[in-house]
């Protein structure tokens, strides 16, 4: 998937966090710590260092949710961490987004904490994220 396509895909996905331009796609892919996974116009991209693993996004194309992509998406880079001897995955979710959240529970992702007013919508509303993890 190229960044153009990454961006198109994002646009439909994010109000809050804003989504992606083309080239902040094009600035992550080309460090040795980003990942990305992708089919059926969906993509997650994370990051690897030596102890965790951070998923930095993740978007289903509105046309193709609900089937299990995002699913197989969080799978496969689970596999990936496991390879790279990586046990721990981190995430940030906002707390409004109940979908994702929903997700996340569902494969295994653990509440940690939260951060107060860490997003701020395009209305200039603050939104709380929520930390999860998961030790794979
Ligand atoms: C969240 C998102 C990635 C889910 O993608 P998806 O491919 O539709 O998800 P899946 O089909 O794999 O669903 C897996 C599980 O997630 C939960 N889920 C997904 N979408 C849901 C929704 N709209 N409402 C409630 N639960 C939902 C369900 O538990 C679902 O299992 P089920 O279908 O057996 O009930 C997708 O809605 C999306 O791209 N949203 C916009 C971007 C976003 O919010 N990304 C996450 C930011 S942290």
């Amino acid at each position: 998937m190229n960044p153009e396509l990454l961006a198109e895909i994002h646009a439909k996905s994010f109000i809050t966090p804003r989504p992606w331009s083309a080239s902040e796609f094009d600035e992550l892919l080309i460090k040795d710590s980003i990942f990305l996974i992708s089919e059926k116009r969906s993509f997650l991209l994370g990051m690897l260092t030596r102890f965790e693993a951070e998923i930095l996004t993740i978007a289903v194309d509105p046309i193709n949710r609900r089937i299990g992509i995002a699913e197989k998406l969080l799978n496969e880079f689970e596999t990936l961490c496991l390879n790279e001897n990586v046990e721990k995955i981190i995430l940030e979710v906002a707390k409004n987004n109940a979908p994702a959240l929903m997700l996340y529970e569902k494969c295994g992702y653990k509440i940690k904490g939260e951060r107060n007013n860490y997003y701020t919508s395009p209305e200039g509303k603050k939104i709380t994220a929520i930390v999860m993890s998961k030790l794979i």
